[in-house]
């Protein structure tokens, strides 16, 4: 392999503007960040500790093994909406190692609205075990919730990827032999207490913990009878009378040594080999990242100056690179791990469509996972383009894409926008996890684009009537619509909604790469099989 040569010019003021701005939008996004991570409001902490429970991100910290790293998911998710009252869409999920296995850890976070469960953090939780699944990830549920958020109902509890999904997904992963663990550490009401009873083995805090299908409220509403909570399905109960849990703990820390043991007893189930090469850092410095990332998308950025900065000695084995300059396509190393790598450079035509296809096969058929790097407005367009048959290679390249079996990851470092969001492994594709950088941008075009769209419509609709928009009026819609293609176009609101599993520190990518492939090799890889490509 050659390493990449960089044409970056490190001591010019142009990068050193485009750092420094970048670092300002960095910035911004760990502040959002640390807020979040408080949790619930100071009062309900209080509250938290004074039962002498730990916080959901203190109980991870003892579960998994000392230093080692927790990839935690959309730490993000619900920024912005119910008024910022749900941080962290009020659950914690991501992937930590627990006697040297990579495991999926869900935790409640009890000081957020009693834990309870709105529609980002049914979503949120409904992706940690579908990543669970794709990557036979045993699951540990730290529980300590009250359900579903009541006050949502239409939201949360009837719809196929609802609450009840949840247990469906206990036990599919039960019987496909993915072993699933329960902590009770709160409460577990009504439907929440499937949680427990559909997991393989379930660990309840003494004096602490509840599982009931009605509270005491409910039962005396429905029957009259009056019972605590800890009668009616406490710690005790539940250990020595119905049998609902297996293990007693006297507070958490017991707890979660309790699950740290059960962990010795499981064993890897699978294996996928991958031929390994020793680890180099890149040649290149990860920081200059922020000096090169595009805070203008206008702004053209060749893409192999960020996979120097990413892969092992900046050592780049380059497919076609004199064919369809517009995505660079090439092998390298991550940590050691090989990984096929397609990263746009430009706008998507026939021939790049082709040969995105084309590298896609190459690395199906060698069994290598594929990096996809997002920087993307989309496939041409134009009356040549369309009668060269435009759609024809784009679903060639899609095709492929959905296809390949072998692990996706995605990075959006720059736009993403219309049909190369699909072909670039956008979401739908699913690629194993997507990640965006803070200054990146999705929607399913750009603001601009999408006004001119919008606005040539309505003067056609008008002049059809006689009519036609004054200036003012265009430009009133014209601003409006870009405002809102601004809004929604940010990587925030992306993350609130759970498009992606996080916004991620660009020099954080290469760890989070290693440790997405290491994760992916729980789970032998599948054979792809490709169905009629469209010539
Ligand atoms: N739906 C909507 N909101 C709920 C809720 C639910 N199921 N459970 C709790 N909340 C809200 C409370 O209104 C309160 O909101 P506020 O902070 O805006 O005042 C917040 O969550 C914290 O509740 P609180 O009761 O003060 O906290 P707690 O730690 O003492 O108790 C629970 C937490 C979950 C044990 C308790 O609230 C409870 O039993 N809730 C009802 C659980 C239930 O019956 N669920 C059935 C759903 S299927």
């Amino acid at each position: 392999m050659f390493r990449i040569e960089s044409k970056i010019d490190t001591s010019s003021p142009e990068f050193a503007k485009n750092k420094e701005e970048y670092k300002k939008v960095l910035n911004a996004y760990r502040q959002v960040l640390e807020k979040v991570r408080e949790g619930g409001s100071e009062q309900a902490v209080k509250k938290h500790k004074e039962r002498g429970k730990l916080l959901a991100r203190e109980r991870i910290d003892l579960l998994v093994d000392r230093n080692t790293p927790f990839l935690e998911l959309s730490a993000l998710a619900a920024y912005d909406l119910y008024n910022n009252e749900f941080p962290s869409a009020g659950v914690i999920t991501g992937i930590g190692v627990i006697h040297g296995k990579e495991v999926m850890i869900v935790a409640n976070d009890a000081t957020v609205k009693g834990g309870t469960y709105m529609a980002e953090g049914i979503k949120k939780h409904i992706r940690a075990q579908e990543i669970a699944m794709e990557n036979r990830l045993p699951c540990v549920y730290l529980v300590d919730s009250g359900g579903v958020f009541l006050t949502e109902q239409d939201k949360v509890f009837p719809d196929k990827y609802n609450f009840g999904r949840f247990f469906f997904n206990q036990a599919r992963l039960s019987a496909k032999k993915i072993p699933q663990i329960a902590v009770v550490m709160g409460s577990c009401t009504a439907g929440g207490a499937y949680v427990p009873a559909m997991s393989d083995e379930t660990i309840i805090v003494r004096k602490q913990g509840t599982i009931f299908i009605g509270g005491p409220p409910l039962v005396k509403a429905a029957t009259g009878e009056e019972v605590t909570a800890e009668e009616l399905g406490g710690a005790d109960v539940h250990t020595s009378i119905s049998g609902v849990a297996d293990h007693l703990a006297m507070n958490d820390v017991h707890a979660i040594q309790i699950c740290r043991n059960i962990f010795e007893t499981i064993s890897r189930q699978e294996f996928q080999e991958l031929p390994m090469e020793p680890v180099q850092e890149p040649f290149y410095p990860a920081d200059d990242l922020y000096g090169i990332l595009p805070l203008d998308l206008k702004k053209p950025v060749d893409s192999r100056e960020i996979i120097a900065r990413i892969v092992d000695g900046s050592l780049f084995h380059e497919f076609k690179d004199r064919y369809a300059p517009t995505i660079v396509t090439g092998f390298a190393h991550i940590m050691g791990y090989p990984i096929g790598i397609i990263a746009n450079n430009g706008v998507l035509f026939g021939e790049t469509a082709l040969k995105g296809a084309h590298f896609v096969e190459l690395c199906t058929s060698r069994n290598v996972p594929i990096l996809f790097m997002q920087n993307i407005t989309g496939f041409i367009v134009g009356k040549q383009y369309e009668r060269a048959g435009i759609a024809r290679d784009g679903a060639k390249f899609v095709h492929a894409v959905a296809n390949a079996n072998v692990p996706k990851f995605t990075v959006i470092f720059g736009g993403s926008f219309g049909a190369g969001n699909y072909a670039m492994a956008g979401r739908a594709y699913e690629p194993r996890f997507l990640w965006m950088y803070p200054n990146s941008k999705i929607s399913v075009m750009g603001g601009e684009q999408a006004a001119n769209v919008l606005i040539t419509v309505k003067e056609d609709q008008l002049k059809a009537q006689g009519k036609s928009l004054s200036a003012d009026e265009r430009e009133k819609m014209l601003k409006t619509i870009l405002q809102k293609y601004e809004h929604e176009g940010s990587a925030y609101y992306s993350t609130a909604r759970l498009w992606d599993d996080g916004i991620i520190d660009p020099v954080d990518t290469r760890r989070m790469l290693a440790m997405a492939i290491a994760v992916s090799l729980n789970k032998k890889y599948e054979k792809t099989e490709y169905g009629v490509f469209r010539m």
